[in-house]
């Protein structure tokens, strides 16, 4: 039997719907408790989940890592702290595992989160975006400036790990000379010790489209936070994430790093590691707790395990044939070579998807 030690959790619900938003979420509706709904679905789906890991030849082994995403799974409340610990807990956590909850600034209490902590709760991600009100309304966000900095506060007091999700490339931010510094360092000043940084991925019927920043902006920009948040000891140690030393997402690197996570939740999508040349893909319908399975091979997994070694810092091995082609890299500076592997730098992150082109 292979162990899995990870645990993706989707919770599917906002207060709001931003109108940027690619991930699977719907609103709360004051008429019907759609999370009592949404434990219905997941006690149905820990059976079907149980049986699926079985008959992958995978069980549990203490968890490592949980992660509850969305949406706003703060949204949740104590209740799912409580569901959590009565339906979903019967796999231990580790002593040293790292637990995150997503929360949006203005959806949370103090009794929430003790409610969370009792459970193994000790990480949070902030979904701040940005520190400016006029852009905070761009990007139709519905909590205010003050709701991000009284949270930071609380959590800066209360000694939380926690990191920072904030967004480049946002609509207008040419026009109205958006000032990405003055913002990272309201943030900085609450002593984040990892950040998300993430260029808004506009679809054609988004109603700003016309207002999006051109490619050589949003690369300025990147490559200026990029180059900041290095100069104040934070590691560029993913395409999108920063951090001082120690505190990268222990959860988000299983992923990187192919190793297995199991996950439950509408949309929540697992991956069953079997062997170097073998993984299993599954993600959950919304309609109905089934899911939809992807088998892996040896050409799909060595495509996915390139990808993922270049998005990271710690880079991928040189193989003697695609030498030239990095020494190219090394040359225009999107790279270094390291110890036997190739490793992307901040304008190598930048372009990856052209590099991977070159690449296959
Ligand atoms: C799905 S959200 C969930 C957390 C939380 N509800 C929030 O809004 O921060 C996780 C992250 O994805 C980002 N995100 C959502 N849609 C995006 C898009 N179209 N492009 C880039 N980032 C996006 C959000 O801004 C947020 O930082
Ligand atoms: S609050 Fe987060 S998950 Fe919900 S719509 Fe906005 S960006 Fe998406």
């Amino acid at each position: 039997m292979t162990q899995v030690s990870s645990l993706y959790l989707h919770v599917p619900f906002c207060q709001h719907l931003c109108n940027y938003c690619d991930f699977y979420k719907k609103p709360l509706d004051s008429q019907r408790d759609q999370f009592l709904e949404y434990q219905d679905f997941l006690k149905n789906s820990v059976s079907q989940h149980e049986k699926f890991l079985l008959q992958n030849n995978f069980s549990w082994a203490p968890l490592e890592t949980v992660y509850l995403g969305g949406g706003t799974p703060s949204l949740w409340g104590k209740n799912g702290a409580e569901f959590f610990a009565k339906e979903l807990c019967s796999i231990p956590l580790k002593d040293d595992a790292e637990f995150t909850m997503e929360v949006d600034p203005g959806t949370w209490t103090e009794e929430m989160l003790s409610a969370w902590q009792e459970v193994g709760l000790n990480r949070i991600s902030v979904g701040t975006q940005s520190l400016n009100p006029e852009f905070l309304k761009i990007l139709d966000r519905i909590h205010s400036l003050n709701d991000s900095l009284y949270f930071l506060k609380f959590l800066q007091k209360n000694q939380w790990n926690y990191s920072l999700d904030f967004l480049l490339g946002v609509p207008f931010s040419h026009e109205k000379k958006r000032d990405i510094k003055q913002e990272l360092d309201l943030l900085l000043d609450h002593s984040p010790k990892h950040i998300s940084l993430y260029i808004l991925n506009a679809r054609s019927k988004y109603p700003h489209i016309q207002h999006i920043p051109d490619d050589d902006y949003i690369s300025e920009e990147y490559l200026f936070v990029s180059e900041y948040l290095r100069s104040l000891g934070f590691h560029h140690y993913e395409v999108s994430n920063f951090a001082l030393p120690g505190f990268e997402s222990k959860h988000n690197q299983k992923y990187w790093n192919g190793q297995g996570v199991a996950a439950l939740g509408p949309t929540g999508t697992g991956y069953l590691a079997i062997n170097d040349n073998k993984a299993t893909r599954y993600k959950w319908k919304v309609t109905k707790p089934e899911v939809e399975i992807e088998e892996l091979g040896p050409t799909e997994l060595l495509l996915e395990k390139t990808y993922l070694s270049l998005r990271t810092s710690l880079g991928l091995k040189i193989t003697p044939e695609r030498y030239p082609l990095y020494l190219d890299w090394i040359k225009k500076n999107y790279a270094t070579e390291d110890n036997g592997f190739i490793k992307l730098n901040s304008s190598g992150f930048l372009i990856l998807d052209s590099l991977m082109k070159d690449l296959l």
